[in-house]
């Protein structure tokens, strides 16, 4: 900034045409910058941070535009008064000089790509600041460059509000084959709902800090039966919670690693695996929905996932049932049995069923 005060060129420049043209005040490396104030007020977002779900959507906007495919929110309410939201990210993560910087105000590394998505615009370097003034704690608990990002805030439910009702799912209706919202209070779960429907491709789970811990440990177990990548995975944070075979490492990890607070005894659930995993949150609204809605509705699958056997022809399923019962014949005799002729096929979701009737031969 110094520098550019006695550049009598820059001054020059910015008299003639005024400041806003001098978008960066610093340079502060690794593609971050901390931009002027004018420019900063130009890219004023539409409204500040009001409320936690206003805190959720703004660390949804950051973790999509470093590039994550999967974001996990773990979410409490302890006393019924704080509440606390852990978010982890699989994107491009922040270097470790910049670590304390993202927080300063107007410190942002998105100068050449400001995003605007439904919320307005991004991209002005005073989210995190924001937050931080507005929450009672708000930590990096860990980030590095390409092994992701795990954010984890606090909030007094007194000083900040956030709806009463965090339980319901909110009502979706069908436009032209486009879900939509239709119903539900603004709470956190539909708060993300609405974000993951405008971004589908993104892979978001909410749950408690168990489910969570639960979720990304099987992840991280599985990823060959997902067909995940290894090699790309095997940068991720998660990967921490690979070797770990004991309960009492396994929370104290989770705590330090993931932002995750989870007691032993809940560890031990996860180790055993009786803890149910969750699903990402548009496959759990699928679920839902179908649940509720009538069945003319429930046809309408928001993974439109349609029924595998459904696709095979009747003729088709005709043919694979003779040739199970004419194999069935030159085994039979072996057995001293009658095949019955008239094999029964029937396709259900995902599979074939083909009964075959069998009745002794002679006097066997
Ligand atoms: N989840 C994240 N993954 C990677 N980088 C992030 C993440 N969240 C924040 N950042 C970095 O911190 C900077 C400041 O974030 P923020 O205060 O929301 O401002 P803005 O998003 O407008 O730049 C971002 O520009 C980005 O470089
Ligand atoms: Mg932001």
């Amino acid at each position: 900034m110094a520098e550019k005060e006695n550049n009598p060129l820059i001054n020059f420049v910015a008299n003639l045409t005024g400041n806003q043209y001098l978008k960066v005040e610093e340079d502060l490396g690794q593609g971050f910058v901390r931009l002027n104030i004018s420019e900063a007020e130009r890219r004023q977002a539409k409204h500040d941070i009001q409320s936690m779900e206003d805190i959720v959507l703004e660390m949804l906007r950051n973790s999509r535009d470093a590039g994550a495919s999967r974001i996990f929110i773990a979410s409490t309410k302890e006393d019924n008064l704080i509440r606390k939201v852990t978010i982890t990210d699989d994107g491009d993560g922040i270097p470790t000089e910049l670590h304390e910087r993202v927080f300063e105000p107007r410190v942002t590394s998105k100068l050449e790509n400001l995003i605007t998505d439904r919320y307005g615009i991004h991209g002005r370097g005073m989210a995190l600041f924001s937050i931080k003034q507005v929450s009672d704690e708000i930590d990096l608990v860990f980030s590095a460059p390409g092994r992701g990002t795990v954010f984890r805030v606090q909030t007094s439910t007194g000083l900040l509000s956030e709806r009463k009702d965090q339980s319901t799912y909110p009502t979706i209706k069908y436009r032209n084959g486009e879900p939509i919202i239709i119903k539900g209070p603004h709470n956190i779960i539909r708060t993300v709902l609405e974000f993951n429907l405008d971004h589908q491709h993104l892979e978001i789970y909410l749950g408690s800090p168990t489910e969570v811990l639960a979720t990304v440990r099987m992840m991280c177990l599985d990823e060959k039966a997902r067909g995940t990548s290894a090699k790309s995975e095997d940068y991720k944070i998660w990967r921490c919670l690979k070797p770990i075979k004991a309960a009492g490492i396994l929370s104290d990890i989770a705590e330090r690693r993931l932002g995750l607070r989870v007691s032993i005894r809940n560890a031990q659930r996860i180790m055993s695996e009786r803890i149910v995993t969750l699903k990402p949150l548009l496959e759990t609204l699928t679920a839902k929905q179908e649940e509720q809605e009538e069945p003319e509705r429930k046809r309408i699958d928001l993974m439109k996932t349609e029924p595998l056997a459904k696709r095979i022809s009747q003729a088709d399923l005709e043919h694979i049932a003779h040739k199970v019962s004419d194999e069935l014949k030159i085994i039979g005799d072996k057995y001293f049995m009658e095949i019955s002729p008239d094999p029964e096929v029937c396709a259900d979701r995902d599979c074939i069923r083909v009964t075959i009737k069998l009745q002794s031969k002679g006097n066997y």
